[in-house]
């Protein structure tokens, strides 16, 4: 089996990193994400007038929320290491509505490009789990974040993905073998208060967010016939059974039964 390469941890070298903007686009615009982000935003306590930091912002879909959030009075700075999604985001927010209006950096979480205590709050959404030294950007955030303020961190935890197909066995294989061999920390969500607290955060404070797609969309379909994909070229399935289980998720969506889940767990702390 071929090692593999979880594509955000280098966006820019993939042959369509365009592709990828699309995915983060489309997942952001499902009403359910726009719930969990309000949510989290929420739990990181992000409100009027504050500095935010968004750690791995991708197209920008969390650091447009934070910018309306903050409002005029704050200031929101995004940092990524793809120039093709920072592209995006800056080409995004044009059209995006009243509130503070963000500055999109290059820049790698493993050497934030900002002083000490620059920011009131600094956020990762769905960005630890695809990086193996991600202790260190807790590290980074911690650094920019002023005493006092906060870190907050949002991530899936893959162990909890599930669908209602008739195959277990081969949904085991598909599910669970996309995760471990894709993903850096396929659990992480789980990790992240245990993380935070071993970073040095006090009063680090967690809560579960529960995504349910019963909605066979062009996002959720994308997201199957990905796992099929790369499980098939993993050979951890055939292609034959691969296929069969992307019909019987179809066939559920065609008696109206499709159903999905993913539990996200977002954690935040206090910078003494
Ligand atoms: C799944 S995307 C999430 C994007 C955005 N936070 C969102 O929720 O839409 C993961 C992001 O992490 C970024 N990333 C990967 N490695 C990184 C690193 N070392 N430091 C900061 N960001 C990184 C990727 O470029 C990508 O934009």
């Amino acid at each position: 089996m071929p090692a593999a390469v979880d594509p955000y941890r280098a966006i820019d070298r993939e042959a369509d990193p365009r592709r990828f903007a699309r995915i983060l686009e489309a997942r952001g615009s499902q009403p359910n994400q726009t719930r969990l982000r309000r949510a989290f935003l929420s739990l990181a306590g992000v409100g009027a007038g504050m500095r935010v930091l968004d750690v791995g912002c991708g197209t920008g879909v969390v650091t447009r929320d934070v910018a309306a959030r903050v409002g005029t009075g704050g200031v929101v700075v995004g940092v990524d290491p793809s120039r093709v999604l920072l592209a995006v985001a800056r080409r995004r927010h044009r059209g995006a509505g009243p509130g503070a209006r963000p500055t999109f950096r290059h820049g790698d979480g493993l050497g934030l490009p900002f002083p000490l205590a620059s920011f009131d709050v600094t956020l990762a959404v769905t960005v630890l789990l695809h990086v193996p030294a991600g202790d260190r950007i807790l590290g980074e955030m911690m650094r920019v974040t002023r005493p006092g303020g906060r870190v907050a961190v949002l991530d899936q935890d893959f162990g909890t993905f599930v669908l209602d197909v008739p195959d277990r066995a081969l949904t085991r294989r598909i599910v669970d073998g996309h995760a471990e061999h894709f993903y850096a920390e396929p659990w992480s969500g789980r990790t992240l208060a245990r993380r935070l607290r071993l970073a040095g955060l006090a009063r680090v404070r967690s809560q579960a967010f529960v995504v349910v797609d019963q909605l066979y969309d062009d996002y959720v379909r994308s997201m199957l016939e990905r796992r099929v994909e790369l499980a098939t070229r993993w050979r951890l399935v055939a292609a034959v059974d691969g296929r069969r289980w992307l019909r019987s998720a179809e066939a559920a969506a065609a008696r109206g039964d499709f159903f999905m889940s993913l539990n996200y767990y977002g954690a935040v702390g206090v910078r003494p």
